[in-house]
């Protein structure tokens, strides 16, 4: 469908995206098509041309574009209190924390903006339990991560990337991390030094191109872990709830992560 314009002969669709490339940074590459609108499954654009939305924000509302439930509490929320900040507490955190833990079976849960954070706040924990109940020297700890991981785009994060061009650019790095390859349990053994306060894997790789792991893999990890007191921390956030097929993609080896960060599709 040809794109309608206004009177100055310019599309819709056209004007939009001038507008993002006129003022907004150029660090990402979307593609041209300007959405306005969405209802479960559908979205249009400026237009009015209908699309089936395969890719949910990448899974972040796979529950649909405007779930009724979903907008229902929206609203109600925002009718009755906007933000409290951490200084206070609130009657919505505790029964959010309960149920969570509930549902994901975990002792405790750390709300996080984004996933990189979930990833960075769980680097500072196990670096700092390395220090004060492992006994590492003091800036000494050393996190085992997988070739062709994705764990988000911080400086820390793309330091062990393995993508050069996420790193390209963007040195010096946060040093303490050795990378071995993904799905190789070998490896990991050897990997290990009595340094070593972390090994964070995504069960099954995401961005590297929906890779699964030989099986048992995450099994034989948790046991590795578990004999050289070494925290196991599975990045969840590709793999959501749900969308692997069990709750988890830990359940699939029938083992439980010491931390778990999970992200897309909560609603
Ligand atoms: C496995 C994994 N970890 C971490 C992240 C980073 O999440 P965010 O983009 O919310 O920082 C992503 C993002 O897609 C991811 O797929």
């Amino acid at each position: 469908m040809k794109s309608k314009s206004d009177v100055r002969g310019m599309s819709y669709q056209h004007q939009y995206i001038k507008l993002e490339e006129d003022f907004g940074a150029h660090n990402y590459n979307p593609l041209q098509v300007v959405l306005s609108r969405g209802r479960g499954a559908w979205v249009w654009d400026v237009d009015g041309v209908k699309y089936l939305d395969c890719l949910s924000a990448y899974s972040a509302v796979n529950q649909g574009h405007c779930h009724p439930k979903i907008m229902r509490v929206l609203i109600e929320q925002a009718q009755r209190l906007t933000l409290t900040s951490r200084a206070f507490r609130n009657d919505q955190l505790g029964p959010f924390y309960k149920e969570l833990c509930e549902v994901t079976n975990s002792h405790k849960v750390l709300p996080m903006n984004s996933g990189a954070e979930a990833v960075e706040t769980a680097v500072k924990a196990v670096r700092k339990w390395g220090y004060k109940v492992k006994g590492v020297a003091s800036d000494q700890a050393e996190i085992i991560v997988c070739q062709n991981n994705f764990h988000g785009r911080t400086i820390s994060i793309v330091g062990f990337s393995t993508d050069q061009k996420s790193r390209d650019g963007f040195g010096p790095f946060t040093p303490g991390f050795k990378i071995i390859p993904f799905g190789d349990v070998k490896a990991l053994e050897e990997a290990i030094t009595p340094n070593t306060v972390g090994f964070l894997v995504e069960p099954i790789q995401g961005e590297a191109g929906i890779i699964i792991p030989p099986a048992g893999y995450l099994k034989k990890a948790r046991s590795i872990c578990n004999k050289n007191n070494v925290v196991m921390i599975l990045d969840e956030i590709q793999t959501g709830l749900g969308r692997t097929g069990k709750l988890l993609a830990e359940e699939h080896d029938g083992i439980e992560a010491d931390l778990t960060l999970i992200g897309k599709s909560l609603a």
